[in-house]
C-alpha cells in the first residue's frame, strides 16, 4: 500500500489525517465495528481523488468527480461518515465475497477489500466506462489489484462471480433489483440507499421466511441510479438560476411556473410550538411526512435562493425544506430563530395555503407527540410485487417495480 508523506517530508501528515477522519467517522456516525475504523485509517482516500488536494480528501465531505451535460453530479466519492455507517451495516467478515453497485472512485471497494482481507473477493460495478477505468487505476495505485471493477448496468448484479455474502449499492436505488437478491447466499445481507417516497434511507436487509426484512435503517442522501433500474423522475425545476427545485414523490401534477409564482407571493405563517435540531428533520420528521402525508413534497435551492426563506436544513451550499402541495396552494416548513435548536414555523401560500399550513402543523405536532420517531426505529419488510394486501403487515405500503415495501414503527403499534 502507498506510503504517506510525514511532517518531515514537508507535505501534510496523511496518516495523521486518516487517523483523525477515522475517529470522526466512528464518533459522528456511531460506527460500532472496530474493523471499519481500521479500514479508514489504512486506505489512502487521496489516491482515489487525484485532482483533489490531500487535505480536502480527508475532510468528511462528498467530493463530486463527474457531472452530466446539465451540471448535475453523476459520480463522486461519498461522504466518509455515510460510508462508515453503511460498511458497519454491511458487516463484512474476513474472507467474504462482496458485490458493490457504483464503483465511483473505487475508494469504498478498497475499504471493503481491506475488510475482507486476502481470502475474500470484491467485485464493483459502474455504469460508466471512464469511471470504471479510473477506479481500476486508483485501486492499482493504492495496492488493491485484486478488486475486480466491471463496467455494466449494475441492475443485473454480476452473475459471473455470484453468490455473494454481501451486496451493497453506493448509489440511491428506487427498488431492490431481483438480481441482487438472487445473487446473495441464503443468509446474505444487502445494504442499499432506498427511496422511501423521496426520502432516502440506507437499509440493511436479510431474508426472513418468504420475504426480506430490515435489520438496520439510517438516513442518507445519494445521487440516484441510472440505467434500467432508474426510478420515475419527479423533480421539477422552478427556477434555474437559484437551482430552485421541487420534488413531489406522490406524482402530483405540477405546473412549475404556478408554484414559483405562489412562492413569490406573501405567505401566512403559523407556529408549531415544536423546537427541533436540524438533524431531527433529516432522520425523523421528513420520514414521518413521507410515510404519513400523501401530498408531501420537498424543495431545495442554492443558499442564495430567497423564495424559500429560512429553511430548517442547509448542506454544502444548498438549503432544503419539506411541505405539502395541494391544488390551491402549498405549505412549507421554515426555521424560526435560534442557532442550534429552533422552532418549526409553517408558511402557507395561495388560496388554500392556510388550510394546508394547519394540516402541516398538525403533522409536526403528531410526530412530536409520537416521541419523534426516526429512521432507526423504522421497520421495512420487502415482499415480491405479486403479494396480495392481506399478506402484508399493517403499516404504510409503498409499491415499487419488483417489490412491495411495508413500513411501520413497531414502537408506535
Ligand atoms: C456516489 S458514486 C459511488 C461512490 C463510490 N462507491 C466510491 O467509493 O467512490 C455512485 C456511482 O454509481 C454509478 N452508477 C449509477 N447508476 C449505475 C448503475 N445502474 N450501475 C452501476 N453503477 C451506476 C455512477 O456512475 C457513480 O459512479
Amino acid at each position: 500500500m502507498a506510503g504517506s508523506p510525514g511532517p518531515d517530508g514537508g507535505g501534510p501528515d496523511l496518516a495523521a489525517l486518516r487517523r483523525s477522519l477515522a475517529e470522526y467517522v466512528r464518533t459522528r456516525g456511531e460506527v460500532a465495528g472496530a474493523a471499519v475504523a481500521e479500514a479508514l485509517r489504512a486506505v489512502p482516500r487521496h489516491l482515489f481523488l487525484p485532482g483533489t488536494p490531500p487535505e480536502a480528501a480527508y475532510r468528511d465531505e462528498a467530493i463530486v468527480t463527474k457531472r452530466d451535460a446539465g451540471g448535475r453530479p453523476i459520480s463522486s466519492s461519498s461522504q466518509p461518515t455515510i460510508m462508515g455507517i453503511m460498511l458497519d451495516q454491511l458487516g463484512v467478515e474476513p474472507g467474504a465475497r462482496v458485490l458493490e453497485i457504483g464503483a465511483g472512485t473505487g475508494y469504498n471497494a478498497a475499504l471493503i477489500a481491506h475488510l475482507t482481507g486476502p481470502g475474500g473477493e470484491v467485485v464493483s460495478v459502474d455504469i460508466d466506462q471512464d469511471v470504471a477505468d479510473a477506479a481500476r487505476d486508483h485501486l492499482l495505485d493504492a495496492g488493491f489489484p485484486d478488486v475486480r471493477v466491471v463496467c455494466a448496468d449494475g441492475a443485473e448484479g454480476f452473475a459471473e462471480r455470484a453468490p455473494y455474502d454481501r451486496v451493497i449499492a453506493t448509489v440511491g436505488v428506487w427498488d431492490l433489483a431481483p438480481a441482487w437478491l438472487d445473487q446473495l447466499v441464503p443468509d446474505g445481507r444487502i445494504v442499499v440507499p432506498l427511496d422511501l417516497r423521496g426520502v432516502q434511507c440506507s437499509v440493511a436487509m436479510e431474508r426472513e421466511d418468504d420475504h426480506w426484512t430490515s435489520r438496520s435503517i439510517r438516513p442518507c442522501g445519494f445521487m440516484r441510479i441510472r440505467g434500467t433500474a432508474a426510478g420515475p423522475e419527479r423533480t421539477h425545476v422552478l427556477d434555474r438560476e437559484s437551482e430552485l427545485t421541487l420534488e413531489s414523490p406522490t406524482g402530483h401534477d405540477i405546473d412549475p411556473q404556478a408554484v414559483r409564482a405562489r412562492l413569490a407571493a406573501t405567505a401566512i405563517e403559523r407556529n408549531t410550538g415544536v423546537v427541533v435540531g436540524a438533524a431531527e428533520i433529516f432522520g425523523g420528521l421528513a420520514l414521518w411526512l413521507a410515510i404519513r402525508e400523501p401530498s408531501w413534497c420537498t424543495l431545495f435551492g442554492a443558499d442564495a435562493c430567497d423564495l424559500l426563506g429560512d429553511t430548517p436544513l442547509a448542506v454544502q451550499g444548498h438549503k432544503f425544506t419539506a411541505g405539502v402541495l395541494g391544488d390551491g396552494g402549498l405549505a412549507l416548513l421554515r426555521r424560526g430563530p435560534g442557532p442550534e435548536a429552533f422552532e418549526l414555523i409553517v408558511a402557507g401560500y395561495g388560496p388554500a395555503g392556510d388550510e394546508l399550513a394547519a394540516g402541516l402543523v398538525a403533522q409536526v405536532r403528531a410526530w412530536d407527540a409520537a416521541g419523534r420517531p426516526t429512521a432507526q426505529g423504522l421497520r421495512i419488510d420487502a415482499y415480491p410485487i405479486s403479494t396480495r394486501d392481506g399478506r402484508l403487515d399493517a403499516g404504510t405500503v409503498i409499491d415499487k417495480t419488483h417489490t412491495r415495501l411495508a413500513l411501520s414503527w413497531p414502537a408506535l403499534a
